[in-house]
């Protein structure tokens, strides 16, 4: 029997022997730019969204390993799709993700897949149907590279980053922090994180403005993680409060659900949160913390130059960590 094939689709896919395994194996091999390992395979990334440091990490990470890597700008190169399962397709949909995901798994012996929904449900957006669909017809390894929920690839890089800096996680005292941008967001990067730093059992302080609260299954699954490995989780509702002592603080802006369907108003409510931005003042109040977002970002709304480009800044780290996260990661789904 052939064995089961194995999916990244969420963080929450990884255990923590798992992790552990991933992020030794990611630095062993940081420098080696030249492997065998797994030549004659062969990649296909899916991009329905924008992208720079996912697509290209990927197709270096793939090159370093002797794979070949093909990126698809899927919303203009492939047949629009339908997720759904079991209907009659007389809409603008002409494939079905099911005769996609079969026909790409002849080809190639991995899938990755950026798909950031967009509907105006938070409901519909949060199901993933899309990614989950090409997860349950393909018959090779499916990765997530960036979803409305989940991007655990991005996790896995951050955590590393993490680890170079600061050598044990646990009881370190982590910020996880929303900050400014003008358009509304996926919580992707964030939940992904979340889950990772709660396996190390990280002291963890989620601060966000109210009515911009992350999914709460996701939170509250994390708070278990992380008293379960010995660390804990509060969240507060006010950036000064949240980065207080803090030895690592993380910000990115996500959306709120509550206007999901709504990007006006989520625009018109945000007109009064532009404090929540990280600048020297607020990184003064921190204990000298490791500062970290996973990019892209808007320089003087979420962030100020002197912090992006300041001494504490790890923002290039993380970038740079992709390429060896995501080697170990296909060496792990297809060595
Ligand atoms: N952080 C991240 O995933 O960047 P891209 O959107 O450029 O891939």
């Amino acid at each position: 029997m052939a064995p089961e094939k194995r999916d990244l689709l969420s963080a929450g896919d990884l255990g923590r022997d798992e992790l552990e395994n991933l992020l030794e194996l990611a630095q062993r091999t940081k420098d080696k730019r030249s492997s065998q390992l797994l030549v004659g395979k062969t990649l296909a990334l899916l991009f329905f969204d924008r992208s720079l440091r996912t697509r290209v990490s990927f197709e270096v990470a793939a090159q370093q390993l002797g794979a070949h890597c093909i990126n698809v700008f899927a919303d203009r190169e492939l047949y629009g799709l339908e997720p759904e399962e079991e209907v009659v397709m007389d809409g603008p949909a002409e494939e079905h993700v099911k005769d996609a995901a079969r026909t790409l798994s002849r080809y190639v012996d991995l899938l990755g897949v950026r798909q950031l929904s967009r509907t105006g449900s938070w409901e519909v957006d949060r199901r993933e149907t899309l990614l989950h669909g090409y997860a349950r017809h393909a018959t090779v390894p499916v990765v997530n590279l960036e979803s409305t929920m989940e991007h655990p690839c991005q996790a896995i890089a951050d955590v590393m980053t993490m680890r170079e800096n600061l050598t044990r996680l646990q009881g370190r005292r982590f910020t996880l922090a929303w900050s400014m941008n003008p358009e509304p967001k996926n919580m992707g990067p964030c939940h992904s994180l979340l889950r990772l730093v709660a396996l190390s059992g990280m002291t963890i302080t989620l601060a966000h403005p109210l009515g911009f609260e992350l999914d709460h299954e996701i939170v509250e699954h994390a708070r278990r993680d992380a008293e379960m490995h010995g660390g804990s989780l509060r969240v507060v509702n006010d950036l000064e409060e949240g980065v207080r002592s803090a030895e690592v603080v993380y910000t990115r802006s996500w959306g709120s659900t509550r206007y999901w369907d709504d990007p006006e108003r989520e625009r018109m409510v945000k007109r009064s949160l532009q404090s929540w931005i990280f600048d020297e003042r607020i990184m003064g109040l921190t204990d000298d913390a490791l500062f970290m977002h996973p990019l892209p970002v808007r320089r003087g709304v979420g962030a100020t130059d002197a912090v992006l480009d300041g001494r504490r800044s790890v923002i290039y780290d993380q970038a740079g960590n992709r390429t060896p996260a995501q080697k170990a990661l296909l060496t792990f789904l297809l060595g």
